[in-house]
């Protein structure tokens, strides 16, 4: 709670609920608003979201400021950020030693690519907004970042060095580039989001496969698929004329992809989709010890139909545009609101190239807002979807340890992966489950009971 102090000065952050409910929520939700028919959510964002665009649109830091509020009041009046800083060639041994993929062709991207764990080192360009408005609120915000040195992970804290296994961060944590796959901190630690709400915002398939398609458009894993798949003639029947291939990580639209749905089968192979059986029993080896090191969603696709959304005119040329809705939901004592909603125009007028039917990571949208109305009916869809999602990652996410809410995360992966492509991943699963992941390798305390067994 934010009280104000006797003086009238300023004001005093009490942890109101922190010992008793989980850290808040964080999300922003990416809305297509078809001509007709409800909204449906195309991407469920994680909580560093930007909300620049939002400040342009109401000349203020409302948006920002809704976001900050909860958190500071979970953490006591403090916000902890965190950054990883590992440079390349040390993230590159962390990650290529331990998953063994150098050199084979594997999945939606050349295996040789398939690790990044955390994002740019150190970027922190968009950290400047939200310190500057946390400061103004009277919120006591911490830059922390987090560096490999030699063989383990270190924070280094306000000029102090720890290791990251004896960290106990103050007030909540708001990581900023940060992979909980990879990086965990102890359970009990605040983190808004904490890691069994933070992995559907990073993993898209998993996001849908726990929304069972309701709200969202219908999403099946892309690949691996034999040559004259079944199964992806399935999907190349579907009853939309366009379908979006996606990663199931996302980057600002980075790797989407729009093809005409009947030629999918066609261009399939082009995008490294289609295997021979030698080639899918080795990728489900390396799909599954790329999950075990929560490196997985980097080598996954999904497809799902393109839904063609609402047209809105842009403000200055009066030409139509196609527009996606952005939702932002907070989530406190398991309650979701939303705070915010607006619409994006993607950058070119409407017609049949890619960047006059899709945000691209090029950037240039124009941000409007939305009618009364149809403002209530997003921010009905997003705090439905919201609720689902969250209601379902309790029942399905669960586990006493971090490890444990990963390993549910992948058996969910490879029940979905197994009935929607060719590639033997649940034989691959059986043999490697075993297998010390990434998470208990750094996990505080763990004792690979598995592994010795
Ligand atoms: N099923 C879909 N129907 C219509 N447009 C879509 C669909 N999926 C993605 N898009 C478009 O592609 C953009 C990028 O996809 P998104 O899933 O949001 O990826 P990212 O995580 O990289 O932002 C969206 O903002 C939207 O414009
Ligand atoms: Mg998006």
């Amino acid at each position: 709670m934010r009280v104000t102090d006797e003086s009238g000065s300023g004001c005093v952050w009490t942890a109101a609920d922190a010992q008793t409910h989980p850290a808040p929520r964080v999300y922003a939700l990416d809305i297509v608003v078809p001509d007709e028919g409800d909204p449906l959510v195309v991407d469920v964002n994680g909580a560093r979201s930007g909300v620049e665009p939002q400040r342009l649109l109401h000349g203020d830091d409302r948006v920002q400021e809704a976001v900050l509020t909860p958190l500071a009041e979970a953490g006591g009046g403090v916000i902890t950020t965190v950054s990883q800083t590992t440079p390349a060639p040390l993230q590159d041994r962390f990650c290529a030693a331990r998953l063994r993929l150098a050199g084979s062709r594997c999945g939606w991207y050349e295996a040789a690519d398939a690790y990044v764990p955390v994002g740019d080192p150190a970027a922190r360009g968009r950290e400047q907004l939200p310190a500057a408005t946390a400061r103004r609120l009277g919120i006591d915000y911490r830059a922390v970042t987090v560096d490999w040195r030699e063989d383990r992970f270190v924070v280094l804290d306000r000029g102090k060095t720890c290791d990251l296994r004896d960290w106990r961060p103050e007030g909540i944590v708001w990581p900023y580039a940060w992979d909980q796959r990879v990086l965990p901190l102890p359970l009990d630690v605040p983190v808004c989001n904490p890691l069994p709400y933070s992995l559907p915002t990073t993993n898209k398939l998993l996001a849908n496969h726990l929304l069972a398609d309701v709200g969202v458009p219908p999403t099946r894993p892309a690949g691996l698929w034999l040559p004259g798949s079944p199964l992806l003639a399935e999907q190349a029947a579907g009853p939309r004329r366009l379908t979006v291939v996606k990663p199931a990580v996302g980057r600002r639209s980075f790797g989407v992809v729009l093809t005409p749905t009947e030629r999918l089968p066609e261009i399939a192979p082009d995008l490294g989709l289609v295997s021979a059986r030698a080639g899918l029993d080795r990728t489900a080896e390396l799909t599954v010890l790329g999950l075990l090191w929560g490196q997985a969603t980097e080598l996954l696709a999904l497809a799902q139909p393109y839904v063609p959304p609402r047209l809105r005119r842009h403000p200055e040329t009066g030409a139509m545009h196609t527009s996606i809705a952005r939702a932002t939901v907070v989530v406190e004592r398991d309650v979701p609101r939303c705070v915010d909603v607006c619409a994006f125009l993607v950058p070119e007028p409407h017609g049949s190239t890619r960047g006059g039917l899709m945000l691209t990571g090029a950037g240039g949208a124009a941000v409007v807002a939305l009618a009364d109305g149809e403002a209530l009916e997003v921010r009905r869809a997003a705090e439905t979807v919201v609720a689902r999602l969250e209601e379902a990652v309790r029942t399905r996410l669960r586990g006493p340890s971090g490890a444990e809410i990963v390993r549910a995360e992948i058996g969910l992966m490879v029940e979905l992966l197994e009935a929607g492509t060719d590639c033997p991943v649940d034989r691959a699963w059986q043999a490697h489950r075993d297998t010390i992941t990434g998470y208990e390798a750094f996990d505080p305390g763990y004792t690979n009971e598995r592994a010795k067994a």
